[in-house]
């Protein structure tokens, strides 16, 4: 089987963490390295996080630590859904793992600039590092295959009505993805919203018995609590491990090519994914964006992951 090969940039947060528990061990994915970004917690958390999860799972993929601010903007993070840690439930084993001493941003570079161009750069995060990466070395844009993000909507955003987190985080960085040229496909929370983690699955993944079920269990606990609270849902909307599901089985999601422009003018709208879904403006389409998810083979994929760890 061919491996996709992937850098993913995130900032863990709990669905991040879900990412890597997908990426870290399926046999399809080529995890070159993860990147690292300020977004749901500060750098310094996102980071910790990072590492706990790949040695709490005994994935050995080296952790990059990215910008800690955004490139215009003022920082914005996410501790009312995951908390004071930015991954507030798990307890993990003391922390041994270090981060790299590269910086991601010049990691992101010489790893693409080292390579074939057969590298899928997901993004699960703010995209700032991407996006400095593009500035300081524009020769880049040409060997990236495809960007896969979680980001966007082109329904209602869950920042403001209408913007979504990773984009609004840092929308001059998502600007600067979007008009690359580069291939991607955008995951936005029209799909993303309909991950939902009941407690049914989070029992269904508990019953597998090794260390990603428990991991999984206990980042859901508390992350489906915060979103009972924050919005009164049952079920919180797992949204980063759809873009490795994706890479895992495309069949997971239906995709319909769309002119997607990022706001970063307006005050009301700015961070908005413009996604022209009936080709109104007859522009260039520019990211192929996800409209449907095949929620029962999602989590099958979900089940199927957890249970390659010991
Ligand atoms: O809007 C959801 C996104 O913002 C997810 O990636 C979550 O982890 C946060 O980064
Ligand atoms: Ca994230």
């Amino acid at each position: 089987m061919e491996k996709t090969k992937i850098i993913l940039d995130c900032d863990p947060g709990h669905d991040d963490a879900v990412a890597i528990i997908l990426a870290g061990k399926n046999p399809a994915i080529d995890l070159l390295g993860i990147t690292v970004v300020s977004g749901n917690q500060t750098l310094d958390k996102t980071v910790r996080n990072a590492l706990n999860v790949t040695q709490y799972l005994g994935i050995d993929v080296p952790v990059f630590a990215g910008c800690s601010e955004p490139m215009v903007r003022k920082k914005i993070t996410a501790g009312d859904i995951h908390g004071e840690s930015g991954l507030d439930g798990p307890v993990f084993p003391p922390l041994e793992r270090k981060a790299e001493p590269e910086h991601a941003v010049n990691f992101i570079i010489r790893t693409l600039m080292e390579s074939d161009g057969d590298i899928t750069v997901v993004t699960t995060g703010p995209m700032t590092n991407l996006a400095m990466a593009m500035r300081m070395e524009p020769k880049i844009v040409s060997k990236i295959k495809r960007i896969v993000l979680m980001g966007g909507a082109y329904t209602n955003g869950n920042v403001t009505p209408a913007a979504e987190f990773n984009i609004v985080a840092d929308a001059e960085a998502a600007y600067v993805c979007f008009t690359s040229n580069v291939p991607i496909t955008m995951v936005g929370l029209d799909v993303t919203r309909l991950a939902l983690c009941y407690p049914e699955i989070v029992d269904r993944m508990g019953k597998i018995e090794n260390r990603a079920s428990k991991l999984f269990v206990d980042l859901m606990r508390h992350f489906c609590k915060s979103q009972k609270e924050t919005f009164g849902w049952e079920g919180g909307p797992l949204h980063d491990p759809v873009t490795i599901a994706y890479l895992i089985d495309p069949s997971v999601l239906e995709v319909k090519p769309m002119n997607v422009q990022i706001d970063i003018r307006s005050t009301q709208s700015y961070g908005r994914t413009n996604c022209d879904r009936f080709d109104y403006l007859h522009l260039p389409h520019t990211a192929d964006v996800a409209t449907d998810l095949d929620v029962e083979r999602f989590w099958n994929i979900i089940e199927e992951n957890i249970r390659l760890y010991d």
